[in-house]
């Protein structure tokens, strides 16, 4: 493994620190990321919404149909992949790769 591998992963939360059917924001430098734990699995996506000013995180997290409900238009974004499911959402939020070791949440910037 080389040094680049080893600093691929940066830390964002204790598992404990997003309640399970939650969503929550965490800043990361200039970056609000939302991570969403759905009871089995923890994700990543930018947590400004791709069609106006408003915080996914702030909004309705469905794990039912494993999406994000934004609190402004009601746009709709999976969580799993950032891909715009609903109306007004057109285009995707970022998505981030995630990786729990031990308690803690990572996440590939
Ligand atoms: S600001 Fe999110 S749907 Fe309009």
């Amino acid at each position: 493994m080389n040094a680049i591998e080893l600093n691929i992963w940066t830390d964002l939360c204790g598992i404990d620190e997003v309640g399970e059917g939650e969503a929550k924001a965490f800043l990361i430098g200039p970056k609000r990321l939302c991570a969403v734990n759905d009871g089995q699995n923890f994700f990543v996506v930018d947590d400004l919404c791709t069609h106006g000013v408003a915080y996914l995180s702030e909004g309705y997290c469905d794990t039912e149909e494993c999406v994000l409900e934004c609190p402004l238009h009601g746009g709709l974004f999976d969580y799993r992949d950032g891909s715009a499911q609903g109306d007004p959402a057109e285009k995707p939020v970022r998505s981030y790769a995630v990786l729990v070791e031990g308690n803690r949440v990572k996440v590939k910037l």
